[in-house]
């Protein structure tokens, strides 16, 4: 008996000493990693920067601070004769979510458009030629240097998965906002601010929300591309990091061990709720036409509310559910009125806090320097 006592003893001390010493460790990768990803995000976020050499790798720098579904960073760039050319990159489709490609042409939408606002800064004008596979070219020329607050947003732009205030926004503020996301005679915005207005979006969203989350496909894809770690985030510097959405950041294993435990439908719809009740309004982006060619309009036109958003100090952050799930699209559609048109793109809108910024790959990643 005092044999096994003393085994015991012994053996929970083991434990308590490795548990110790292991979470000492974890703390001490956490505080290390936690400061490469700050210092990382820093570097990352900097405003277009006129001075920077070659000028077009600045532009394709700016290009990736583009919001993009899941943050895949479904892009690759490469130089041209007068321009850059702007590929979808097949590789980072996330196909339970968007089967047909759709948010992966928006995002693409999301660079092209951040390229055209950052252009002014670095003393260039860009004209955007539309190609078949859903990329685009930009022809650029050379323009006479201009900083101006659109530019300026380019990085301090984030989508903010956080309950803002709900107050409505003065109607200056809201004529900034249809002014830019409206700019395209080809997508129309749909700015709903009204309570009635907002209660009814906000139920299709928990709609979609809980669909989704009930499809173990569509949990596993976004599993797939979610990082717990600050450790993960920098090794791969894409997908969705836990920190950057509010949540709380974990050693990976842990992590990816009780997501399925705390990710439940009714965790979820809560938090949702929460997000949805904490908005201003929403915005509703639908273009003319379903193709590839007006899915990268209706992000062009997205982006340019975000920035226009970040501009005000506004917060924003989409939710696409609604869009997302095949058969809520056309309820969403019937109820806004949109006659035979997709509803493409769904963002909600408010003053609120900031949260650490997603990272991106690098350069090296993602641009083609042709002759180089
Ligand atoms: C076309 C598109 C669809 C998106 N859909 C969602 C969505 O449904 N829910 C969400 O929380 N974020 C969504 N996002 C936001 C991205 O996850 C976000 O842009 C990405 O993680 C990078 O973070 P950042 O925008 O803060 O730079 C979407 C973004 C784009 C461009």
């Amino acid at each position: 008996m005092a044999l096994r006592r003393t085994l015991l003893r012994g053996g929970l001390g083991g434990l308590a000493a490795a548990a110790v010493l292991g979470g000492g460790a974890a703390w001490w990768i956490a505080r290390r990693d936690g400061a490469a990803y700050a210092a990382l995000a820093r570097e990352t976020w900097r405003p277009p920067d006129a001075a920077s050499r070659p000028v077009l790798r600045e532009l394709v720098r700016c290009a990736t601070l583009a919001p993009n579904s899941h943050n895949t960073q479904p892009w690759r760039f490469v130089t041209v004769a007068g321009g850059l050319r702007v590929l979808p990159d097949p590789a980072r489709r996330t196909p339970v979510v968007d089967p047909d490609d759709h948010h992966l042409v928006a995002s693409l939408g999301c660079a092209v458009e951040t390229m055209v606002q950052a252009a002014p800064a670095l003393g260039l004008a860009a004209e955007v030629e539309v190609a078949a596979d859903g990329g685009a070219t930009l022809h650029l020329v050379a323009a006479p240097q201009r900083d101006g607050p659109m530019a300026a947003a380019v990085a301090r732009r984030r989508s903010t998965r956080l309950p803002f205030d709900p107050a409505p926004l003065p109607a200056a503020d809201l004529a900034v906002l249809e002014a830019a996301g409206g700019a395209d005679p080809r997508v129309a915005l749909l700015l709903l601010d009204a309570p009635a207005q907002r209660a009814a979006l906000s139920e299709l969203v928990l709609a979609g929300n809980s669909v989704q989350l009930r499809d173990a496909g569509f949990v596993a894809e976004l599993t797939h591309w979610i990082r717990f770690s600050a450790g993960a985030a920098l090794a791969r510097r894409d997908g969705l990091f836990a920190g950057a959405s509010g949540n709380p950041v974990l050693p990976e294993p842990i992590g990816r061990a009780i997501f399925p435990h705390v990710f439940t439908l009714a965790a979820e719809t809560d938090r949702m709720a929460r997000q949805l009740a904490g908005s201003a309004g929403f915005a509703v982006f639908a273009a003319a036409r379903d193709d590839p060619d007006h899915w990268l309009a209706a992000g062009r036109a997205a982006q340019r509310f975000c920035l226009a958003a970040t501009t005000l100090g506004l917060r924003t952050s989409w939710v696409n559910q609604p869009v997302e799930v095949p058969a809520l699209r056309p309820v969403l559609a019937a109820w806004l009125g949109l006659g035979g048109r997709r509803p493409d793109l769904v963002l909600r809108f408010g003053r609120g806090p900031d949260l650490p910024p997603s990272l991106r790959r690098s350069l090296e990643e993602v641009l083609v320097e042709q002759g180089a």
